[in-house]
């Protein structure tokens, strides 16, 4: 079982009082440990379902979803929940930091959910993302203390930080300008690489899918091409 992310043939509909609208129509797709998948496709090809049901936020109308040997499609709600905290790190569009709290305080946060009140992380994993994506010296700033890219940052380290067995990003720099955009995808190569972290990212834009190392794009709800890039590191 080398597949650290598998679905069997997912579909996806929702009913909107009595209009069916499909969105996914079998998507059959297995990510391997340690790739980067863009996933690009126009506005309602079902990118956003996909991911949100990769992550267990949203149960499929039929198929599998496996994520790191566990089926989320054959358990509780609760047990996927618990299973979302432990191996998914979710990035969106909007940074969905709580205001209130520094970019320590919200680290912490999401260290303390995942590792259900006890210390999981040790210091070094903490200082080794810190410096990755360059966020040392803004430990104490809030939300609005600091810059859109700087905050995805946060977001991201928010992510990572527990080591998940994936990262799923939906269009992690749609509101971000080409400079912040530039560094954000930077960085998430960087923990690819250098952690090795599994990422799948939703992105409209072509020069951040190239960024993967992998792209799939979606139509109506199918998945229609899947092409690797050699790696040229
Ligand atoms: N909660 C919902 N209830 C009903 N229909 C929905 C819901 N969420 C999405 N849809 C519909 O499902 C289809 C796929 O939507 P989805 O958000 O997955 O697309 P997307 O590819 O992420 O689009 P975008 O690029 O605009 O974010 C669309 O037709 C959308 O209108
Ligand atoms: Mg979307």
């Amino acid at each position: 079982m080398s597949h650290i992310l598998l679905t069997e043939n997912l579909t996806m509909t929702y009913r909107i009082g009595k209009v069916d609208v499909h969105a996914l129509r079998g998507v059959d797709l297995a990510v391997e440990p340690g790739e980067f998948v863009s996933i690009m496709g126009p506005s309602g090809c079902g990118k956003s379902t996909l991911l949100h049901i990769l992550g267990g936020l949203l149960s499929p109308s039929s198929g599998r979803v496996v994520i790191d040997g566990e089926d989320l499609t054959r358990m509780s709600d609760a047990s996927r929940t618990d299973v979302r905290r432990r191996k998914i790190g979710f990035v969106f569009q909007r940074f969905n930091l709580f205001p209130t709290l520094t970019a320590e305080g919200n680290l912490r946060l999401a260290e303390h959910i995942h590792g259900r009140g006890r210390p999981t992380i040790d210091n070094q994993t903490r200082r080794d993302v810190l410096k990755l994506l360059r966020l040392e010296n803004k430990m104490a700033h809030r939300p609005l203390e600091m810059s859109g890219g700087e905050q995805q940052r946060v977001a991201i380290a928010r992510a990572v930080i527990n080591r998940p067995a994936i990262i799923l990003a939906d269009e992690p720099t749609g509101n971000l300008d080409s400079e912040n955009s530039d560094l954000v995808l930077n960085m998430l190569k960087e923990l690819n690489r250098e952690l090795n972290q599994t990422i799948v990212m939703i992105t409209h834009n072509p020069e951040a899918a190239a960024v993967g190392r992998r792209m799939i794009e979606m139509r109506d709800g199918a998945i229609i091409r899947d092409s690797r890039q050699p790696d040229l590191r």
